[in-house]
């Protein structure tokens, strides 16, 4: 058994059984055996995943461009560029290497920060922008990172967060939890007797009256109030500016339909999804779509002023239209970057299934 499926069946201890949310928190965070904490490639060809940053530097500098339109339009002096979710740090070299190349003196006052509460990951990330040094900075948590005027932002953040597997009993009217136990050698799903997330406990999330009616038994979906705390503690952060998340997610309606009764929760590995996400923890990425409807609640609550939820093809579509008559600030519309913006954006590959979400203060 790895060291690390030994460290989950410690913590499932004597309780006999854990929520599927903590289980997910140690299988891709646990500290240096965690997914997301070892130094494999995860990321691109030969990960296993791609995302838009691993497709090339395109995506990386469309965002730079139309960042750098935003904080333009912005008289006051200096400016934070704030990414979460920074991984090796490829997002940011693009970013900040468009920024140096067509925008030189935005790139010299602006201050580029990455929220990153791993000290494995801000040793990569610091490796990949060592001809940034002194342009970056480094914070552990929203909580230290100073109000921000310009931009939050993150890609594939939100659908990497831990969520509670939750399953609707229809004959009790009633949500229950999906935990995690030890059995026979092997992660299984076992009902928590006693349910984790504080809206399962109080049976507070809201389902229309018209589907509860429908939903069949067993139907089984996601929840993430870590998103949910931590989209609102960065709109909070935000002095003036934009609070802005690519990723993959729905409506909060659309994780009801019919052929998503088995929830959004799936298991990576070698670009393959596995059928069960609880064999091999720390060998696969463990993702759920994000909650959309939900994070624009949060923001609207922190003051925020919300745009229509984009796909990535529109917005990315909007970007590349105004590259056009820019062409000093924008980088030679090549076949490489043609072929990167057809799968940035075609609806089959990338385009669709990620949503941008772009709240504002
Ligand atoms: C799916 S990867 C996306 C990586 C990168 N943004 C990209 O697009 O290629 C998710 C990343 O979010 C990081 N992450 C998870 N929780 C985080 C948190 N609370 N703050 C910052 N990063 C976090 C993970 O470690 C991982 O590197």
């Amino acid at each position: 058994m790895s060291e690390l499926a030994e460290k989950i069946r410690s913590v499932i201890g004597t309780k006999g059984v854990v929520s599927f949310a903590r289980f997910m928190e140690l299988a891709l965070y646990a500290p240096m055996l965690g997914y997301y904490e070892r130094e494999a490639q995860r990321v691109g060809r030969a990960g296993d995943f791609y995302t838009s940053v691993s497709v090339g530097s395109l995506f990386g500098e469309l965002l730079a461009f139309q960042f750098a339109e935003w904080l333009e339009a912005d008289v006051h002096g200096k400016h934070q560029l704030v990414e979460a979710g920074a991984h090796d740090g490829k997002l940011a070299a693009d970013i900040l290497g468009h920024l140096q190349k067509f925008r030189p003196q935005l790139f010299e006052q602006v201050e580029y920060c990455i929220l990153e509460p791993s000290f494995a990951r801000q040793k990569w990330q610091r490796e990949t922008l060592s001809s940034f040094a002194g342009k970056v900075k480094w914070f552990d948590s929203l909580a230290t990172l100073p109000s921000v005027r310009g931009l939050v932002f993150s890609n594939e953040l939100l659908d990497a967060f831990p969520v509670h597997r939750i399953g609707w009993d229809a004959t009790a009217q009633q949500w229950f939890e999906w935990g995690v136990r030890w059995e026979n050698e092997r992660f299984v799903w076992a009902r928590m007797a006693e349910p984790e997330a504080k809206a399962v406990r109080g049976q507070t999330l809201q389902v229309p009256r018209e589907l509860r009616a429908v939903l069949p038994d067993g139907f089984t979906t996601e929840i993430s109030p870590v998103a949910a705390e931590w989209w609102s503690a960065a709109a909070n952060k935000i002095e003036s500016g934009r609070l802005l998340a690519i990723d993959y997610g729905l409506r909060a309606e659309e994780f009801y339909a019919p052929n998503r009764a088995n929830g959004t929760l799936r298991a990576y590995a070698k670009h393959r999804v596995c059928d069960d996400p609880l064999a091999n923890p720390g060998e696969q990425d463990l993702t759920a779509s994000a909650n959309f409807t939900v994070l624009q609640v949060m923001g609207e609550l922190a003051g925020l002023k919300s745009e229509p939820l984009a796909t990535q093809s529109q917005f990315l579509t909007r970007i590349f239209g105004n590259t056009i008559p820019a062409k000093e600030r924008f980088a030679e519309w090549s076949s490489v970057r043609t072929r990167q913006f057809q799968t940035l954006t075609h609806p089959e590959h990338l385009g669709r299934p990620f949503r941008v979400l772009v709240q504002s203060r």
